[in-house]
């Protein structure tokens, strides 16, 4: 399966994903990567295993939605069967969804629907929760409101502030989603209502 990663930030995520894609049993490699910003050390990362990246940025654009036909245009050139948001920061809207809706893959550091947004750790903290986590899911309309693939707790520990807390987050959240986009990658998956069955069933 042909994956393009979008990314915002440091990139960890998408650097285990390039990890994992280095196993060709694997099922899955990394065609290109996306940011919606410059300078990110996710593209550096990109950049250095060879791969092609684009930059789509909103002040380039005279709206939020040319600014999604844009990045529509810019990933489809890369014909992803799976595009994986790996801390990609911003919202995707309907320009983007009806080209690629049901195949965009998104990581959240908590227990969707307990936090969605940009501060879901520091959220959990503030509500004092004793156990957060991580889930990955598919994107839709809404902010981090999509069907849930899969997700792994996390203890919240009494020293933890929103840095130790998101490390430990971040440490399950790369496993669950090199495991995850694998097993997209080479079972496929059924949708039902809004459960995800990672296997296709009907196939
Ligand atoms: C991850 O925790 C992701 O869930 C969140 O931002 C972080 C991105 O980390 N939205 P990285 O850029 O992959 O290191």
């Amino acid at each position: 399966a042909r994956l393009v990663v979008l990314v915002s930030g440091a990139g960890t995520n998408l650097q285990a994903l390039l990890d994992a894609c280095a196993d060709p049993a694997y099922g899955a490699r990394v065609v290109a990567v996306g940011a919606d910003r410059d300078g990110t050390v996710g593209l550096e990362r990109a950049e250095r295993a060879g791969l092609p990246t684009f930059v789509v940025r909103t002040p380039d654009h005279a709206s939020r939605a040319e600014w999604d036909l844009s990045l529509a245009r810019a990933v489809g050139a890369y014909e992803p069967d799976l595009i994986v948001s790996a801390g990609f920061m911003k919202i995707l809207g309907s320009g983007f969804l009806d080209r690629f809706g049901g195949r965009i893959v998104n990581t959240h550091p908590a227990l969707l629907p307990a936090f969605p947004g940009a501060h879901a750790v520091r959220d959990a903290l503030a509500y004092g929760v004793k156990v957060t986590g991580c889930t990955v899911h598919f994107i839709d309309e809404g902010v981090d409101t999509g069907p849930v693939i899969a997700q792994e707790p996390v203890p919240v520990r009494w020293h933890d502030d929103e840095t130790s807390l998101h490390e430990r987050i971040k440490q399950v959240e790369r496993r669950l989603l090199i495991d995850v986009v694998g097993r997209l990658a080479r079972d496929g998956w059924t949708t039902r209502d809004r459960r995800v069955s990672m296997k296709c069933q009907t196939c």
